[in-house]
C-alpha cells in the first residue's frame, strides 16, 4: 500500500510531533483535534520545534514553509476520510481509544491502515474494535518525535504481514529505526524504563537523595541525556502512572507497582512540564 496522506488524531505532545515529522518527510498530513484551541496549541508547538530545528541548522526556512503547507487541520473525524494511514495519539484511555477506533473504521478508506501511538494499551483490543483488524497495529514514537530515532512497531494478534511491511517502509521514510514488538504492555522501551523511573521516585520517597542529585548521578554517572526525574517530568507523571498501572495489572510484578508519592503527585495535578510542576517547577507560558 502506498501512503501519501497521513491523518493524526490528537495534537498533543506526541500527536503534534508526529504531524511535524510526517510533514517534514514529505507527507500530506491532516491533523484532528476536538476544538480550535487545541489545534492552535498543536500548531504553536510545531512552530516552536521547527524554529528550534532552523536555529540548530537542521532545516531551512523554506523547508519549514513547505512542511507547514502540507499540514491541514480539522475538528471533524470525517476530515480524515481521505487518509491512507491514520495515527491515533489521544490520551491513554482504553475505552476512549476503542470507541475512536470503531469510529475511524467507519469513516476511513477501506484499504487504510489505522495505528495507535499508545505506550501500553492492548493493540489487539483496538484491532478487535474494528472490522479491519488485519489493518491495525501499534506505531509507537518517542518524545520529542522529530528528534528521537526509534519507532516501535507493535503487532496485534490480528495484524497482517502486509500491514507491518507498509509500516516498516513508512518508518524508513520518516528516518526512524524500527524495532518490532509483540502486543504486551510497555512493549520494549517502557517495559525496561518504567521500573527504573518508579525506582527513582522510591529513592526520593525514602529520602535517599534529592531529585537534583539523583538526576546528576544518572546523567554524569551513566551518560543518560536526562536524569530519571527530569525524564518523568518530560514524559508526564500522569502518563507514566497510567503505563505503570497497566503493566501492574498485567504482570503483577512489584517492579511495576507505582510508589504512593507518584500517585499523590498526580492527584495533586503535578504532571510535570505540561502542568508547570512535577519534581521540578517550570515557567508556564
Ligand atoms: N527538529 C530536529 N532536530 C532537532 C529539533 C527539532 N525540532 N530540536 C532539537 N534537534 C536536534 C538538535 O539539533 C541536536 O542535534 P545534534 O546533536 O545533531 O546537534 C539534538 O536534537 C539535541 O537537541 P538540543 O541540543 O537542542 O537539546 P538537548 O541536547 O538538550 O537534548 C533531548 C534534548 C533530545 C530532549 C535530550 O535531552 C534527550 O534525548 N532526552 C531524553 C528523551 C527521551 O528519553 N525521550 C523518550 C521519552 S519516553 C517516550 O517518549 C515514550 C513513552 O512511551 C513514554
Amino acid at each position: 500500500m502506498d501512503i501519501r496522506t497521513v491523518g493524526v488524531v490528537g495534537a498533543g505532545l506526541m500527536g503534534s510531533g508526529i504531524v511535524e515529522t510526517a510533514a517534514r518527510c514529505g507527507y500530506n498530513v491532516i491533523m484532528r483535534e476536538v476544538n480550535e484551541q487545541l489545534l492552535d496549541r498543536g500548531k504553536q508547538r510545531m512552530a516552536t520545534s521547527m524554529q528550534r530545528a532552523i536555529d540548530r541548522g537542521k532545516m531551512t526556512e523554506e523547508d519549514r514553509n513547505v512542511a507547514e503547507a502540507r499540514i491541514s487541520a480539522t475538528t471533524q473525524l470525517s476530515g480524515l476520510s481521505g487518509a491512507d494511514l491514520i495515527i491515533e495519539a489521544i490520551t491513554e484511555n482504553l475505552d476512549a481509544k476503542k470507541a475512536l477506533f470503531a469510529e475511524l473504521d467507519r469513516i476511513a478508506k477501506p484499504d487504510a491502515i489505522i495505528v495507535s501511538n499508545t505506550s501500553s494499551v492492548s493493540i489487539t483490543a483496538l484491532a478487535a474494535a474494528t472490522d479491519r483488524p488485519s489493518q491495525v497495529a501499534g506505531l509507537h514514537f518517542f518524545n520529542p518525535v522529530p528528534v528521537m530515532k526509534l519507532v516501535e512497531i507493535v503487532r496485534a494478534l490480528q495484524s497482517s504481514d502486509e500491514t507491518i511491511d507498509t509500516l516498516r517502509r513508512l518508518s524508513d521514510t520518516l528516518n526512524k529505526t524500527v524495532v518490532v514488538a509483540k502486543d504486551t504492555p510497555g512493549f520494549i522501551v517502557n517495559r525496561l524504563i518504567v521500573p527504573q523511573l518508579l525506582d527513582a521516585v522510591r529513592l526520593v520517597e525514602d529520602g535517599v537523595a534529592s531529585p537534583e542529585d539523583i538526576d546528576t548521578a544518572m546523567t554524569l554517572g551513566m551518560s543518560h541525556p536526562m536524569g530519571p526525574l527530569t525524564l518523568l517530568d518530560f514524559v508526564g507523571l500522569d502518563t507514566t502512572l497510567f503505563i505503570a498501572d497497566v503493566m501492574w495489572e498485567e504482570f503483577k510484578e512489584e517492579k511495576f507497582a507505582a510508589p504512593p508519592l507518584l500517585r499523590k503527585m498526580v492527584t495533586a495535578g503535578y504532571y510535570g512540564r505540561k502542568s508547570g510542576r512535577g519534581f521540578y517547577e517550570y515557567n508556564k507560558k
